[in-house]
Protein backbone atom coordinates (compact mmCIF):
# COMPACT_ATOMS: atom_id res chain seq x y z
CA UNK A 1 0.00 0.00 0.00
CA UNK A 2 1.71 3.36 -1.11
CA UNK A 3 1.95 5.95 1.83
CA UNK A 4 -0.15 8.79 0.74
CA UNK A 5 -3.27 9.44 -0.97
CA UNK A 6 -3.02 9.91 -4.87
CA UNK A 7 -5.51 12.63 -6.34
CA UNK A 8 -6.19 11.94 -10.06
CA UNK A 9 -5.84 14.75 -12.80
CA UNK A 10 -8.13 15.03 -15.29
CA UNK A 11 -6.33 13.24 -17.59
CA UNK A 12 -5.40 10.98 -15.22
CA UNK A 13 -9.25 9.62 -14.41
CA UNK A 14 -9.62 9.42 -18.36
CA UNK A 15 -7.93 6.56 -18.14
CA UNK A 16 -9.12 5.50 -15.02
CA UNK A 17 -12.68 5.59 -16.27
CA UNK A 18 -11.36 3.29 -19.50
CA UNK A 19 -9.44 0.53 -17.17
CA UNK A 20 -12.88 0.62 -15.12
CA UNK A 21 -14.76 0.29 -17.62
CA UNK A 22 -12.77 -2.98 -18.73
CA UNK A 23 -13.26 -4.11 -15.57
CA UNK A 24 -16.63 -3.81 -15.58
CA UNK A 25 -16.80 -5.94 -18.64
CA UNK A 26 -14.60 -8.68 -17.31
CA UNK A 27 -17.02 -9.15 -14.49
CA UNK A 28 -19.82 -9.34 -16.40
CA UNK A 29 -18.10 -11.65 -18.43
CA UNK A 30 -17.32 -13.55 -15.72
CA UNK A 31 -21.09 -13.64 -14.61
CA UNK A 32 -22.32 -14.88 -17.90
CA UNK A 33 -19.93 -17.80 -16.93
CA UNK A 34 -21.33 -19.32 -13.93
CA UNK A 35 -23.20 -21.89 -14.61
CA UNK A 36 -24.23 -25.22 -12.90
CA UNK A 37 -21.49 -27.79 -14.20
CA UNK A 38 -18.98 -25.32 -15.07
CA UNK A 39 -15.45 -25.07 -13.28
CA UNK A 40 -13.95 -21.68 -11.88
CA UNK A 41 -11.39 -22.49 -13.84
CA UNK A 42 -13.66 -21.67 -17.31
CA UNK A 43 -15.16 -18.89 -15.07
CA UNK A 44 -11.54 -17.48 -15.04
CA UNK A 45 -10.76 -17.85 -18.19
CA UNK A 46 -14.11 -15.91 -19.71
CA UNK A 47 -12.65 -12.89 -17.52
CA UNK A 48 -9.13 -13.27 -18.54
CA UNK A 49 -10.33 -13.47 -22.42
CA UNK A 50 -12.17 -10.29 -21.78
CA UNK A 51 -9.45 -8.71 -20.30
CA UNK A 52 -6.72 -9.11 -22.68
CA UNK A 53 -9.44 -8.69 -26.44
CA UNK A 54 -9.57 -4.81 -24.76
CA UNK A 55 -6.28 -4.24 -24.67
CA UNK A 56 -6.05 -4.49 -20.95
CA UNK A 57 -3.51 -6.45 -18.63
CA UNK A 58 -4.92 -8.86 -16.56
CA UNK A 59 -3.38 -7.64 -12.96
CA UNK A 60 -4.53 -10.50 -10.55
CA UNK A 61 -2.13 -12.72 -12.53
CA UNK A 62 0.99 -12.97 -11.06
CA UNK A 63 0.17 -10.45 -8.58
CA UNK A 64 2.14 -11.88 -5.43
CA UNK A 65 1.93 -14.82 -7.19
CA UNK A 66 -2.19 -14.87 -7.57
CA UNK A 67 -1.84 -17.67 -10.44
CA UNK A 68 -5.01 -16.13 -12.37
CA UNK A 69 -6.84 -13.53 -13.67
CA UNK A 70 -10.04 -13.71 -11.55
CA UNK A 71 -10.34 -14.47 -8.04
CA UNK A 72 -13.12 -16.80 -7.76
CA UNK A 73 -14.96 -17.95 -4.48
CA UNK A 74 -17.75 -20.50 -3.67
CA UNK A 75 -19.97 -20.12 -0.64
CA UNK A 76 -17.84 -20.04 2.65
CA UNK A 77 -14.87 -18.92 0.50
CA UNK A 78 -15.13 -14.97 0.57
CA UNK A 79 -11.84 -13.68 -1.32
CA UNK A 80 -9.09 -14.59 -3.07
CA UNK A 81 -10.67 -17.98 -4.35
CA UNK A 82 -8.10 -19.89 -6.98
CA UNK A 83 -9.68 -21.25 -10.07
CA UNK A 84 -9.20 -24.41 -10.65
CA UNK A 85 -10.89 -27.73 -11.42
CA UNK A 86 -14.15 -27.01 -8.55
CA UNK A 87 -17.23 -27.72 -10.78
CA UNK A 88 -19.91 -25.08 -9.33
CA UNK A 89 -23.33 -26.32 -8.97
CA UNK A 90 -27.10 -25.28 -8.56
CA UNK A 91 -27.16 -24.16 -5.14
CA UNK A 92 -23.79 -22.42 -4.98
CA UNK A 93 -23.30 -19.21 -5.05
CA UNK A 94 -19.65 -17.44 -6.53
CA UNK A 95 -17.91 -14.29 -6.06
CA UNK A 96 -15.75 -13.34 -8.71
CA UNK A 97 -13.18 -10.44 -8.32
CA UNK A 98 -10.73 -9.04 -10.52
CA UNK A 99 -8.89 -6.01 -11.64
CA UNK A 100 -7.61 -4.98 -15.58
CA UNK A 101 -4.66 -2.56 -16.00
CA UNK A 102 -4.75 -0.04 -18.55
CA UNK A 103 -2.55 2.37 -19.65
CA UNK A 104 -0.85 2.36 -16.39
CA UNK A 105 -3.97 2.53 -14.09
CA UNK A 106 -6.11 -0.46 -12.41
CA UNK A 107 -9.74 -0.80 -12.24
CA UNK A 108 -11.34 -3.38 -9.79
CA UNK A 109 -14.34 -4.92 -9.06
CA UNK A 110 -16.21 -7.95 -7.64
CA UNK A 111 -19.64 -9.52 -7.12
CA UNK A 112 -21.74 -12.67 -6.16
CA UNK A 113 -23.77 -14.76 -7.54
CA UNK A 114 -26.31 -17.39 -7.82
CA UNK A 115 -25.77 -20.95 -9.46
CA UNK A 116 -29.94 -21.61 -10.40
CA UNK A 117 -31.67 -21.84 -7.75
CA UNK A 118 -30.16 -21.04 -3.91
CA UNK A 119 -31.57 -21.00 -0.32
CA UNK A 120 -33.35 -17.72 1.06
CA UNK A 121 -30.63 -16.55 3.17
CA UNK A 122 -28.29 -16.90 0.33
CA UNK A 123 -30.24 -14.39 -2.01
CA UNK A 124 -30.16 -12.40 1.39
CA UNK A 125 -27.27 -12.31 1.86
CA UNK A 126 -25.94 -11.35 -1.64
CA UNK A 127 -28.26 -8.64 -1.71
CA UNK A 128 -27.80 -6.71 1.46
CA UNK A 129 -23.88 -7.15 0.35
CA UNK A 130 -24.77 -4.86 -2.73
CA UNK A 131 -26.95 -2.78 -1.29
CA UNK A 132 -24.31 -2.09 1.75
CA UNK A 133 -21.70 -0.53 -1.39
CA UNK A 134 -24.67 1.79 -2.19
CA UNK A 135 -25.53 2.71 1.52
CA UNK A 136 -21.38 2.88 1.95
CA UNK A 137 -21.17 5.56 -0.99
CA UNK A 138 -23.85 7.93 0.17
CA UNK A 139 -21.31 9.68 2.38
CA UNK A 140 -18.99 8.82 -0.54
CA UNK A 141 -18.31 13.00 -1.45
CA UNK A 142 -16.44 16.03 -0.13
CA UNK A 143 -17.36 17.20 3.28
CA UNK A 144 -17.63 13.51 4.78
CA UNK A 145 -14.66 11.10 6.06
CA UNK A 146 -13.32 7.71 4.87
CA UNK A 147 -15.48 6.45 8.23
CA UNK A 148 -18.26 7.48 7.37
CA UNK A 149 -18.46 5.14 4.68
CA UNK A 150 -17.66 2.51 7.22
CA UNK A 151 -19.96 2.88 9.38
CA UNK A 152 -22.87 2.84 7.04
CA UNK A 153 -21.66 -0.39 5.43
CA UNK A 154 -21.14 -1.95 8.71
CA UNK A 155 -24.85 -1.09 10.12
CA UNK A 156 -26.38 -1.73 7.30
CA UNK A 157 -25.03 -5.44 6.54
CA UNK A 158 -25.28 -5.69 10.69
CA UNK A 159 -29.38 -4.56 10.45
CA UNK A 160 -29.86 -7.67 8.23
CA UNK A 161 -27.95 -9.96 11.06
CA UNK A 162 -25.14 -10.64 8.99
CA UNK A 163 -21.66 -9.37 9.92
CA UNK A 164 -18.42 -7.88 7.97
CA UNK A 165 -15.11 -9.27 7.61
CA UNK A 166 -12.60 -7.02 9.31
CA UNK A 167 -8.96 -8.86 8.34
CA UNK A 168 -9.51 -7.30 4.71
CA UNK A 169 -10.55 -3.70 3.96
CA UNK A 170 -11.12 -1.43 0.65
CA UNK A 171 -8.72 0.50 -0.56
CA UNK A 172 -7.34 3.52 -3.03
CA UNK A 173 -6.37 2.85 -6.43
CA UNK A 174 -4.93 4.50 -9.54
CA UNK A 175 -1.47 3.60 -10.55
CA UNK A 176 -1.34 0.71 -7.82
CA UNK A 177 -4.31 -1.84 -7.22
CA UNK A 178 -4.10 -1.57 -3.82
CA UNK A 179 -3.06 2.47 -2.58
CA UNK A 180 -3.50 4.61 0.22
CA UNK A 181 -6.18 5.27 2.35
CA UNK A 182 -7.76 1.80 3.73
CA UNK A 183 -11.45 1.42 3.34
CA UNK A 184 -12.84 -0.79 6.22
CA UNK A 185 -16.10 -2.30 6.25
CA UNK A 186 -16.39 -1.63 10.00
CA UNK A 187 -15.60 1.33 12.39
CA UNK A 188 -11.56 0.95 13.12
CA UNK A 189 -10.08 1.27 16.20
CA UNK A 190 -9.51 5.04 17.47
CA UNK A 191 -6.59 6.39 16.35
CA UNK A 192 -6.93 4.47 12.59
CA UNK A 193 -6.58 7.16 9.72
CA UNK A 194 -9.58 8.71 8.74
CA UNK A 195 -9.04 10.91 5.91
CA UNK A 196 -11.41 13.41 4.19
CA UNK A 197 -12.79 12.51 1.47
CA UNK A 198 -11.56 14.86 -1.52
CA UNK A 199 -12.06 15.64 -5.19
CA UNK A 200 -10.28 13.59 -7.58
CA UNK A 201 -9.52 10.61 -5.13
CA UNK A 202 -10.47 7.20 -6.26
CA UNK A 203 -11.43 4.48 -4.54
CA UNK A 204 -12.53 0.80 -3.47
CA UNK A 205 -15.71 -0.03 -1.88
CA UNK A 206 -15.73 -3.43 -1.08
CA UNK A 207 -18.44 -4.92 1.78
CA UNK A 208 -17.42 -8.41 2.40
CA UNK A 209 -20.26 -10.13 4.10
CA UNK A 210 -20.47 -12.93 5.91
CA UNK A 211 -23.77 -14.84 6.76
CA UNK A 212 -22.77 -15.78 10.55
CA UNK A 213 -19.70 -14.92 12.37
CA UNK A 214 -16.78 -12.37 10.62
CA UNK A 215 -13.84 -14.23 11.69
CA UNK A 216 -11.90 -16.11 8.83
CA UNK A 217 -9.46 -18.18 8.20
CA UNK A 218 -6.43 -18.64 5.26
CA UNK A 219 -6.61 -22.10 3.32
CA UNK A 220 -3.46 -24.00 3.00
CA UNK A 221 -3.29 -23.09 -0.63
CA UNK A 222 -1.75 -19.28 1.17
CA UNK A 223 -4.83 -17.59 -0.88
CA UNK A 224 -8.10 -18.75 -0.22
CA UNK A 225 -10.15 -16.59 2.28
CA UNK A 226 -13.18 -18.17 4.02
CA UNK A 227 -15.58 -17.81 6.66
CA UNK A 228 -14.05 -19.69 9.91
CA UNK A 229 -17.49 -21.03 10.76
CA UNK A 230 -17.96 -21.87 7.40
CA UNK A 231 -21.20 -19.57 6.85
CA UNK A 232 -21.71 -18.37 3.09
CA UNK A 233 -20.05 -14.87 2.33
CA UNK A 234 -20.75 -12.32 -0.30
CA UNK A 235 -18.73 -9.67 -2.20
CA UNK A 236 -19.78 -6.80 -3.70
CA UNK A 237 -16.80 -4.52 -5.29
CA UNK A 238 -16.46 -1.04 -7.44
CA UNK A 239 -13.89 1.52 -8.18
CA UNK A 240 -15.82 5.05 -7.36
CA UNK A 241 -14.20 8.79 -8.30
CA UNK A 242 -15.27 11.41 -5.43
CA UNK A 243 -16.55 14.43 -6.81
CA UNK A 244 -17.99 17.72 -6.01
CA UNK A 245 -21.35 15.80 -5.77
CA UNK A 246 -22.98 12.15 -5.79
CA UNK A 247 -19.62 9.74 -6.72
CA UNK A 248 -19.34 8.08 -10.22
CA UNK A 249 -18.86 4.52 -10.10
CA UNK A 250 -16.45 3.91 -12.51
CA UNK A 251 -17.09 0.09 -12.53
CA UNK A 252 -20.81 0.42 -13.13
CA UNK A 253 -22.67 -1.51 -15.65
CA UNK A 254 -26.30 -2.74 -16.67
CA UNK A 255 -26.16 -6.28 -15.10
CA UNK A 256 -25.14 -5.35 -11.30
N1 LIG B 1 -9.77 -7.06 -5.92
C1 LIG B 1 -8.81 -7.77 -5.13
C2 LIG B 1 -8.31 -6.91 -3.99
O1 LIG B 1 -8.65 -5.76 -3.91
C3 LIG B 1 -7.73 -8.20 -6.02
C4 LIG B 1 -6.95 -9.27 -5.49
S1 LIG B 1 -5.87 -9.76 -6.72
C5 LIG B 1 -4.98 -10.98 -6.03
O2 LIG B 1 -7.59 -7.38 -3.13
F1 LIG B 1 -4.08 -11.22 -6.88
F2 LIG B 1 -4.46 -10.57 -4.89
F3 LIG B 1 -5.74 -11.99 -5.83
CO1 LIG C 1 -10.28 -4.40 -4.29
Amino acid sequence: MSESITIKSPREIEIMRQAAKIAAGARSAGRQAIRDGLTTRQINKAVHEYIVKNGAKPSCLGYEGFPAAACVSVNDEVIHGIPGRRIVRNGDIVSVDLCATYRGFVGDCAGTWAVGEVSEEAKRLIEATRQAFFEGIKFAKVGYRINDISAAVQDYVESHGFSVVRDFVGHGIGRGMHEAPEVPNYRPERGHPNPRLVKGMTICVEPMVCAGDWHVEILKDGWTVVSADHSLTAHYENTILITDGEPEILTMADDI
